[in-house]
């Protein structure tokens, strides 16, 4: 998440990433776009193809029931009582995914004690709370390490917690200089905010800190079992949100706010060599689909782009982005 607008003077200064543009320039399509406002934050494959969407603003999760189709319908599948937003999802057994739940304010800062982790079932479309997160601070990214076990970032502490979610127990499990947050920054404070799992390595970006990294973790404990690497930062990256991880490891990673900070989708390798794959308007989080039919398709979600007045310029949008040369 990445939503505290009126504070990006600061960014101007900044230099323009320097960044080549890949050779063929991967094509882009709206899959479905909302109304103005609608915050698209995070989005999620299913198995069967249909998108899980999380919605910052509304509390609610959304059903792209076919992204291959044109038009694309969508559906709400769920919605949260008195509370404002679902961040971070993760399919932790076969259909059933996890999600973040709170509440932001208008200036986007978290209600403290409003968190939580819920559950959707998607084939039995049930709804359930996991638990409350009453002492942590911002629940955003998130990857289920096995079926039992949920890993999510907390960008107001900046640091990763694991949850079970069979005894609901919860706490701290990694913390490093890399994943904190910074509220001596100027503008976003916010520490770790995507995470990704691939393979041993868990994958993260750090907003406040402008940087994307990787760390192996014990796969049973979620706890490190190497240093925290950082790929990309400072101004070769975009100011990151979340990400996607391609099966060399690599990382696709959307910035939401208005160029020369982001509005980008790009690629940023594990030697650091940072490729624009595409300029896209506000994009949030990405993921690639899962079948057959569009596994060389990377799905983004997107806010809709920040306009000139900071608020966004367009309703959000699901956009998929063919890789396929
Ligand atoms: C709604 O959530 C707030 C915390 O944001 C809490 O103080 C309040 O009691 C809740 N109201 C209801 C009706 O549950
Ligand atoms: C995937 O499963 C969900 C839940 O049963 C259903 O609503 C959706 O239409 C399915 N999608 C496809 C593409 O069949
Ligand atoms: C936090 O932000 C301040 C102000 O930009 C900066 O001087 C400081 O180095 C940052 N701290 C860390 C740990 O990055």
């Amino acid at each position: 998440m990445m939503k505290l607008l009126q504070t990006l003077a600061p960014f101007a200064a900044i230099a323009l990433p320097m960044v080549a543009a890949l050779p063929t320039a991967a094509t882009t399509r709206t899959v479905i776009q909302f109304s103005n406002p609608t915050w698209l934050e995070n989005v999620a494959p299913a198995r069967n193809g249909s998108l899980l969407v999380s919605v910052i603003g509304r509390a609610e999760v959304l059903l792209i029931h076919d992204p291959t189709l044109v038009p694309a319908t969508s559906s709400i599948l769920a919605t949260f009582p008195n509370r404002t937003s679902v961040l971070g999802i993760t399919e932790y057994e076969p259909d059933v995914f996890a999600i973040a739940v709170g509440s932001t304010t208008p200036d986007n800062q978290p209600v403290e004690g409003t968190f939580g982790i819920w559950r959707i079932d998607l084939a039995n479309k049930g709804v359930s709370k996991i638990t409350d997160t009453p002492s942590l601070g911002l629940l955003n990214g998130m990857a289920a390490l096995n079926k039992d076990t949920i890993l999510v970032a907390d960008s107001w502490r900046g640091n990763i917690v694991k949850l079970d979610v069979k005894t609901k127990k919860y706490g701290v499990v990694l913390e490093d200089a890399s994943l904190k947050s910074n509220f001596s920054a100027p503008s976003l404070p916010l520490g770790v905010n995507g995470l990704r799992l691939h393979g041993d390595y868990l994958y993260y970006s750090n907003t406040v800190q402008r940087l994307i990294g990787r760390v192996k973790i014990d796969k049973k404990t979620g706890k490190a079992a190497g240093p925290y690497h950082i790929i990309a930062q400072g101004q070769t990256i975009s100011v990151p949100d979340d990400f996607a991880v391609a099966k060399d490891g690599s990382v696709y990673l959307t910035s939401p706010l208005a160029a020369p900070e982001g509005d980008t989708l790009q690629k940023v390798s594990l030697n650091g060599k940072v490729e624009l794959v595409a300029k896209v308007d506000g994009p949030t989080a990405a993921q690639f689909g899962r079948t057959s039919r569009d596994k060389n398709v990377l799905y983004l979600s997107s806010m809709g782009g920040f306009g000139a007045n900071g608020a966004p310029k367009q309703g959000g949008k699901v956009i998929a982005v063919n890789l396929s040369k």
